[in-house]
């Protein structure tokens, strides 16, 4: 299975594991690329040596390419010097003003993937200079910039920018989705939610056990939930007692919200993790994994076994090879 995608990409399928915060590993991250797809690893949060350490560790265990991922609500020069001195190839800006990320990129010779979340802004990216778009439509999990679904924003992203290879985001977790993408012409799925699921992603079990749990219906978008430490940063994740309790009392805005304040987790260092906080519930916590943000797509419904990685990149080519052929 081949298209403009993995010709551009290197890449055997068009398959891209999408950066998810705080739950995704090298270990993840390779298992997709060695499948023949392109995993994409989030370093937005990591000091400059510690995106470093990431970046070699991916190389350690696989010679395909992959990709990281920055924060452009967190713009950091370091980090992106950081990128260049370990010359990644591919880099993925999402959240907001590029600044000069984008020429910036290009001259150090990597190619740069854009999350999009409107015709419009699609063209901006291209115009910057973006060697792909990522279409990220409203039923992604995780933070989600825009309000049009994946169905209607896909085909109008494609038809704004050409030549440029169009990778599909929200409420893609099989074959079927693989192939409506397709479909819609983009080139390519990014797929988070359902990755989640892999053996190789570092999500708390108690976290994993609702995301096996939840069905289609389970998840929503809140434009201002959990905005400690992210705020203004529109996300779906699954419904949960923070949000129920949060919804019984009206939404209230920060500080005046109940539970505010109270710590629900622990990081291994100690470090609390309080209620409303914009944090990706890994196995390395400990605590009420429940009423922290357990980011979802709509797409969700569709996860109902652990898989290694490369099951499911095979599972997902196999089926919309079985629907689309090219
Ligand atoms: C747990 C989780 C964490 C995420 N973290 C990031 C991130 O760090 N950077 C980013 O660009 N997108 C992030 N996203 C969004 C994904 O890149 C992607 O757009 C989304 O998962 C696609 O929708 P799906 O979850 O329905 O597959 C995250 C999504 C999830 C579920």
């Amino acid at each position: 299975m081949t298209n403009k995608f993995c010709t551009r990409f290197g890449t055997n399928n068009p398959v891209v594991l999408a950066p998810v915060g705080g739950v995704s590993s090298p270990e993840l991250v390779a298992a997709v690329s060695n499948a023949g797809g392109l995993g994409i690893a989030p370093v937005w949060y990591l000091d400059p040596d510690g995106l470093k350490a990431e970046v070699r560790r991916i190389r350690s265990l696989t010679d395909k390419p992959f990709g990281v991922n920055l924060n452009m609500d967190f713009r950091s020069e370091a980090q992106l010097e950081a990128c260049f001195e370990e010359g990644v190839e591919i880099i993925s800006l999402f959240w907001g003003d590029t600044g000069d990320f984008v020429p910036r990129a290009k001259a150090a010779g990597c190619q740069v993937i854009i999350t999009a979340s409107t015709a419009e802004k699609a063209r901006a990216a291209v115009a910057l200079g973006a060697d792909a778009i990522c279409a990220q439509g409203y039923e992604a999990g995780g933070h989600v910039e825009g309000t049009v679904s994946t169905i209607a924003l896909v085909p109008a992203v494609v038809d704004a920018v050409g030549d440029v290879p169009v990778i599909a985001a929200g409420g893609i977790a099989d074959g079927r989705g693989l192939a409506a993408a397709l479909a819609l012409g983009a080139s390519a799925a990014w797929i988070g939610t359902r990755f989640l699921a892999a053996e190789e992603a570092p999500v708390h079990p108690t976290y994993r056990a609702q995301l096996l749990a939840a069905s289609e219906d389970d998840t929503d978008r809140y434009d201002d939930l959990y905005d400690l430490s992210w705020p203004n940063a529109p996300h779906r994740a699954l419904k949960n007692a923070t949000s129920k309790m949060w919804e019984a009392a009206g939404k209230p805005a920060l500080g005046q919200r109940p539970g505010e304040g109270e710590v629900l987790a622990r990081r291994q260092d100690g470090s609390g993790i309080v209620r409303y906080t914009s944090a990706s519930p890994n196995a390395a916590l400990e605590g009420d994994i429940e009423g922290l943000s357990m980011w979802s797509g709509q797409g969700v419904g569709l996860v109902t076994k652990i898989q290694p990685a490369a099951e499911i990149v095979a599972e997902i080519v196999d089926q919309a090879r079985a629907i689309v052929t090219f």
